[in-house]
């Protein structure tokens, strides 16, 4: 472990001793003018972020980009500010910005100390830099407010191979009373560059992961969420940023990051009045004022990045490798194809129709059968969305025999019974609603305003919490063979307003403070069952919540077509091991094309199967043999997007292994005008030049033939420099390759 530290006091004494300098260095540091202090280099395989305090021991960004050869000329490079002008605070690149002193620009924190002054003032006083393993280091840097007793640490957790960090920030003082934070952010980052592209998202149900690029302008943007819940419904915490003009896959510098929280979060990318771009991301400190008490820890949530000189590919396969290897539950493992009710039955099943459905499960040769909503509730039995959610007792009527006979009836038909539930949320036409409204999020003297007939449980309140994790213990003592769970979160927090909180404003952050605590509870104890994150949709997908799932649904929208853009942006962000995407009988594409969409991801299927019509039978039972075959690749390979649906009539994306030696790709049409299709050949990616490869085409539609050559082989150069020709056309809408080493 190396420790460096620097103490401010004795600075100031050098400072004292050459005292015909002090006005000039004053004078010189006001105008951000002199970096005096210990650089500190925080630096990963490629890059490098540098820091540095000036002589009043403010603490600056005074780079961020590519690695330097030599960490000792870091010391050389002249603060930004110096570069660009004069910010006359000084502080405009800023580490972590306080507001209410000198500050000029948007803060990355904001308090009021327990003696009711707003003024705050962070400087240098040390930093440590700890080594984790071979592939982590975590640097942490102490600044305190030199007039009060109040310090934040800035931590940044460095993943060397990958070129990810994680930075976060934990706030603590010893004032005689509370204090107030008005803003709490978790990393504040400067950039410097001559224009800023951000690539944001939008979205609604259905309708998750629009795109929007955009030049930031000089002024704020801000990326925010005060849904409560599902975050993702509207606008989700993930998002990059080009620098100079707006990256491709494979050329420009750029930022992809994420906040790692399943509440409201914030972003704010401020164009500051010298063209530099200031980034402050973490929780939103919308209606959330937090009071400290004295000595209290305050930790915010990770926001996460990488950074590439090459493009949005290297990123994303970087953070894919990083989320495989450190976040996703089991990322580097294996997923179970299923079978869900959901669409085939929605609330109108019972016995007899869940055990045809287990023997359909393995007819169809999936691993897991998942019952979906609508298994519970019996003073108010849910028929439909407006009742029993919250009552999780099986519904006597729909299953007399309990889920324990379902559990074993899978056995029986050799495959596995997962389940559904939504444990923070509540009907108010429900026993637990009657019997414990004082646990539910709700404005006393106000009407209630529901979402899908739903409030919010107040999981702030620990007995909520205990509650939530007596559903699980439930299911499980009495089905130790449950296999599966997709834990939906559809409603969104109305009348934001708690009977077990003090202090209203510590509702938004406590409600995904204890969200955690339930999940780090329920895998403590079930470490290894496969949980889908579902939030009536993909409403929730971060990186926060992640961490005890492995996998997200991505829409409701299971249109094939609509989904190839949405998995397309996705793609960016998060791995395809843990993207769920079912065949549905959404959308107007036949059945080839809605399974090749779905196998790039975990594949699962929501239709009726014994309403299949033989051949489309024959074709799914042998899709799901196929992807066995190719999932090693899709869940653990590098992805290289070639082709964008929005700018080409097709869609072209490959993985391939780490050894190069096999691939997949994948083609589809999304462009229905006349002769639309693969005029030219599509280059590949990530092959190895030297080496020969076979392409084939699997994942034919029953007695159709191929209309490519049978495993012409090629070499990996021509492969990437001519290209290969699918033969995308209005007759062959899908095509999915299979590259393998000709050796
Ligand atoms: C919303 C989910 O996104 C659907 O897949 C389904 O589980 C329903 N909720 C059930 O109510």
């Amino acid at each position: 472990m190396e420790v460096f530290k620097t103490i401010a006091s004795k600075q100031k004494q050098v400072i004292k001793l050459k005292s015909g300098l002090i006005l000039f260095i004053i004078l010189l540091s006001y105008k951000g003018f002199s970096q005096k202090g210990t650089v500190i280099n925080i630096e990963s395989a490629h890059n490098a972020i540098a820091l540095q305090a000036d002589t009043g021991n403010r603490l600056g960004v005074i780079y961020f980009g590519t690695k330097l050869n030599n960490p000792a000329e870091y010391a050389n490079i002249p603060a930004t500010t110096k570069r660009q002008g004069s910010d006359y605070s000084g502080i405009f690149h800023s580490a972590y910005t306080p507001a209410g002193s000198r500050n000029l620009v948007e803060p990355a924190i904001q308090v009021t100390h327990a003696d009711g002054n707003t003024s705050l003032d962070l400087q240098y006083v040390s930093h440590n830099i700890k080594k984790i393993d071979n592939n982590i280091s975590l640097t942490s840097v102490l600044l305190k407010d030199p007039v009060y007793p109040f310090e934040v640490t800035l931590y940044y957790k460095v993943y060397q191979k990958e070129d990810v960090v994680e930075q976060w920030s934990v706030i603590r003082h010893k004032e005689k009373g509370n204090v107030m934070l008005q803003k709490f952010a978790s990393a504040n980052l400067f950039f410097s560059a001559n224009q800023y592209w951000l690539r944001q998202y939008h979205g609604d149900w259905a309708r998750e992961m629009q795109p929007e690029e955009t030049r930031l302008t000089p002024g704020i943007k801000v990326l925010d969420s005060k849904l409560g819940t599902r975050e993702n419904l509207y606008q989700p915490p993930s998002f990059m940023v080009s620098f100079n003009s707006p990256a491709t896959e494979d050329e420009g510098k750029v930022l992809l990051g994420s906040v790692e929280w399943s509440g409201n979060f914030r972003v704010d990318l401020e164009v500051d009045p010298l063209n530099n771009l200031r980034l402050i991301a973490g929780m939103n400190n919308f209606a959330s004022e937090y009071s400290l008490k004295p000595s209290e820890e305050f930790t915010t949530p990770a926001f996460l990045y990488t950074y590439s000189v090459n493009g949005k590919g290297l990123a994303s396969r970087n953070l894919h490798d990083w989320a495989r290897q450190y976040k996703i539950l089991n990322g580097k493992g294996s997923r179970m194809t299923l079978l869900n009710n959901w669409e085939s039955t929605f609330f109108d099943f019972n016995e007899p129709i869940l055990s045809a459905l287990l023997k359909d499960t393995k007819k169809l040769g999936v691993d897991v059968f998942l019952l979906d909503d609508g298994w519970f509730g019996n003073k108010y039995p849910r028929n439909n969305d407006n009742a029993g959610l919250g009552d999780w007792q099986e519904n006597r009527k729909k299953l007399p025999n309990g889920l324990g006979y379902l559990v074993k009836e899978a056995q029986k038909n050799g495959v596995k019974f997962g389940i559904w539930v939504e444990p923070e949320m509540v009907n108010p036409k429900s026993e637990l609603y009657e019997n414990h409204r004082d646990w539910v999020i709700r404005e006393p003297n106000r009407t209630e305003h529901l979402y899908r007939n739903q409030l919010v449980l107040d999981l702030s309140n620990p007995k909520v919490q205990d509650f939530v994790v007596g559903i699980f213990d439930t299911l499980f003592i009495k089905n130790p063979g449950l296999a599966f769970i997709k834990w939906d979160c559809n409603a969104v927090i109305y009348n934001a307003h708690s009977a077990y909180q003090q202090k209203q404003s510590h509702l938004y952050i406590d409600y995904v403070r204890g969200l955690y605590k339930v999940m780090e509870r329920v895998r403590a104890k079930y470490p290894k069952v496969p949980m889908m994150l579902c939030s009536g949709g993909g409403g929730r997908v971060d990186y926060g919540a992640l961490k005890y799932f492995t996998e997200f649904w991505v829409s409701d929208n299971t249109d094939p077509l609509e989904r190839i853009f949405m998995q397309y942006e996705y793609s960016y962000f998060f791995p395809s091991i843990a993207h769920d995407n079912h065949v549905t009988d959404w959308g107007k594409q036949p059945i080839k094309f809605r399974t090749d969409v779905a196998m790039m991801g975990k594949l699962g299927f929501d239709i009726v199967v014994n309403k299949l019509d033989e051949n489309d039978l024959k074709f799914c039972q042998q899709a799901v043999v196929n992807y066995k075959a190719v999932s090693d690749e899709v869940w653990h390979g590098d992805l290289y997007r070639l082709l964008s649906p929005r700018e080409n009539d097709l869609a072209s994306l490959m993985y391939i292994n780490k050894d190069q030696s096999k691939a997949v790709m994948f083609n589809y049409l999304v462009n229905n005008r006349y002769a639309a299709g693969s005029l030219l050949p599509i280059k590949l990616k990530g092959l190895r030049a030297d080496r020969k490869y076979s392409v084939k085409e699997i994942n034919l539609y029953p007695s159709t033939k191929s209309t490519l050559a049978e495993s012409a082989v090629y070499s990996g150069n021509y492969l990437m420099t001519i290209g290969f020709n699918p033969n995308v056309n209005a007759r062959r809408t899908s095509v999915i390759l299979e590259i393998n080493e000709d050796k």
